[in-house]
């Protein structure tokens, strides 16, 4: 355990941290570190302090914590927990924030929010009040009118999609997950996930039926179940745009961190893997100009749609693959994977790697963008809650989870002996890890 350090110093390395950052960025519009409506949207440092970015909000999580003592500390957790949820899905699911006028210091009363959302004024104000606490939206009139901050602002546009995939999809399978884990102990199938049961019961109750406790086919995923859903399909993929330009989980610090601006070990031609929308090969593309082809290979329902941009028609294309049932034909210098092998447990991740072997050959290589664990820390744990998080989330929603480097290495293992973890970058301020894999054929 790390020596304790007097609360003192840890203030002093808040205020020292503060001003390196705040100098640095003085000039710019994001040097005003403000949330109100108009804002930079996201809170950019330059890379070179990112790290001193990270140690600032670590040290203010140590500080608050310690202060407030440790059952206050627990409190301040507790508390939310709960109400957050409540506040988010009554947000999402009355349209709350796009019933706010979207221009510049443009207010509306309470009342007549309330008559936009179809609720009651009283439910509106206190929903709205409470999310004001949590710094979404900006109170004008005490009690009387609201407007947006960025945040809401977010949630009534860029953000939306990712609200909804949080609060419907993810926190249905959240209070699954105990009866999840007394029935299928150890099961790596994604039919007995906390999330499909959680779908089959909803379905269930929607179709006034009573629930089948038989999961006739335990290998159906969180995946099959919203294919039959076409908005589902739609809010999931934005949702997971939306990732590939948030902060921490930025597409970019996977492709600023690709060794490719070397002409010698650039690939041509890359496909990536659950590709999505294809917001992660427009990003390569962009970058490496000597990429002459990304393919997004993604489930039938998902490439439907998809299209490439205009600058980079003929350079992007879109197929239907199924990863677990089918191996690759596409041919590619390199494959990429993002955020994929979190969704499935080993026995599954290694399907996908088993069905990507026969495409490899000697020296060939594979680019994942995921989560790396590292050993808990006394130093971390900003950095550790959303990890672990995320781990148990993947959990709830797939029989997932996220990877140490050891389990990184067993689940190459189990899917064939000549894939080589052969390094892991950790960028400073990434959520993910970029994870070089050789084929060693
Ligand atoms: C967590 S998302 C990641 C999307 C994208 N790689 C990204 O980083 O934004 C997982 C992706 O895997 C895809 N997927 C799930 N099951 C699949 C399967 N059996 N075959 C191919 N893709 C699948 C989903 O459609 C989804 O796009």
């Amino acid at each position: 355990m790390a020596p304790l350090r007097p609360v003192s110093e840890l203030a002093s390395i808040i205020e020292r941290h503060t001003k390196t950052i705040e100098d640095a960025l003085k000039g710019t519009p994001a040097a005003d570190f403000s949330l109100a409506f108009g804002a930079p949207p996201q809170a950019q440092v330059p890379p070179s302090l990112e790290a001193t970015r990270s140690e600032l909000v670590e040290t203010i999580d140590e500080l608050r914590a310690r202060i407030l003592g440790p059952l206050g500390n627990l409190m301040v957790t507790l508390l939310p927990t709960p109400a957050l949820i409540a506040i988010l899905h009554t947000m999402y699911a009355f349209d709350i924030a796009s019933h706010v006028p979207l221009q510049p210091g443009a207010e509306i009363t309470y009342a007549d929010l309330a008559q936009r959302c179809g609720l009651t004024e009283d439910d509106t104000r206190h929903i709205v009040q409470a999310a004001v606490a949590f710094r979404i939206f900006e109170e004008v009139t005490p009690e009387v009118s609201v407007r947006h901050n960025a945040a809401s602002a977010a949630l009534a546009t860029a953000m939306k999609d990712l609200l909804g995939l949080f609060i419907e999809d993810q926190c249905s399978g959240v209070y699954k997950l105990v009866e999840s884990l007394k029935r299928f102990p150890g099961s790596g199938e994604p039919g007995h996930s906390a999330s499909v049961l959680a779908f089959r019961e909803a379905k269930a109750i929607k179709e006034g039926k009573v629930v089948d406790q038989e999961i006739t086919d335990p290998s159906k995923s969180f995946f099959d179940y919203i294919s039959e859903d076409e908005k589902r399909v739609a809010r999931f993929r934005s949702a997971m745009g939306i990732s590939t330009r948030s902060l921490a989980y930025r597409a970019s610090y996977f492709t600023d961190n690709l060794p490719w601006a070397d002409k010698n070990q650039c690939p041509e031609s890359i496909a990536d893997i659950g590709g999505a929308g294809g917001e992660v090969c427009q990003a390569i593309l962009r970058a490496y100009p000597n990429v002459k082809k990304a393919y997004v290979l993604d489930l039938p329902e998902v490439v439907a749609d998809g299209k490439a941009p205009e600058d980079l028609e003929g350079k992007l294309e879109f197929e239907s693959y199924n990863f677990l049932t089918e191996t690759v034909t596409r041919k590619a210098d390199v494959y990429v994977f993002r955020h994929i092998f979190h969704d499935w447990s080993d026995q599954y991740g290694a399907k996908i790697l088993k069905n990507l072997v026969p495409a490899l050959k000697k020296g060939s290589k594979i680019w994942i963008s995921e989560v790396v664990l590292p050993d808990l820390s006394d130093r971390n744990h900003t950095k550790d809650q959303a990890q672990r998080c995320a781990d148990i989330l993947m959990k709830c929603g797939f029989n997932g989870k996220e990877r140490s480097k050891r389990g990184w290495e067993t689940l190459l293992a189990m899917a064939d002996e000549r894939l080589r973890l052969a390094n892991v970058i950790r960028p400073d301020g990434a959520h993910d890890s970029v994870i070089e894999i050789v084929f060693d054929a």
